[in-house]
């Protein structure tokens, strides 16, 4: 699925990030059992894409536009680095196997800030998750 790339003019990548795989070989583009990736991201950018960047396939069924759940993480730290979610999101989130009060669809969490704490923003891939998507535009 062709995925929504930011939509406004991103900064220099100097913000980190740490990608947590619960089942990396799924997740893993090459397949590899690597569970942890450290990259750097920009604001600007949200955090689908930058996992997609780093090689980590999260299911971004509806492209990234808040009309599924597939995207569903867990954001473990640095949740001040990231924009606040729209009702729209809180209403999808709640649709994901596993909701937890850190669940954030990774496609609207936009980084808007570096983490005040210097970072990284950690967020978690849970073990897959089943399309659930309800409705996809056209
Ligand atoms: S990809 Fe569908 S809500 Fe994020």
């Amino acid at each position: 699925m062709h995925m929504r790339a930011s939509d406004h003019p991103v900064g220099p990548r100097t913000i980190p990030v740490r990608i947590i795989l619960e089942d990396p070989a799924s997740l893993n583009e090459d397949g590899s059992d690597t569970a942890e990736h450290e990259v750097m991201a920009a604001e600007g950018e949200h955090l689908l894409e930058v996992a997609l960047r780093a090689g980590v396939n999260i299911e971004h069924a509806c492209g990234g536009v808040c009309a599924c759940s597939t995207c569903h993480v867990y954001i473990e730290d640095g949740d001040d680095a990231l924009s606040e979610p729209t009702e729209m999101e809180e209403d999808r989130v709640e649709e994901a196997p596993g909701l937890q009060i850190n669940s954030r669809l990774s496609c609207q969490c936009d980084i808007v800030r570096p983490p005040a704490d210097g970072g990284p923003i950690v967020m978690r891939v849970p073990a897959w998750n089943r399309n659930a998507v309800k409705e996809v535009p056209h």
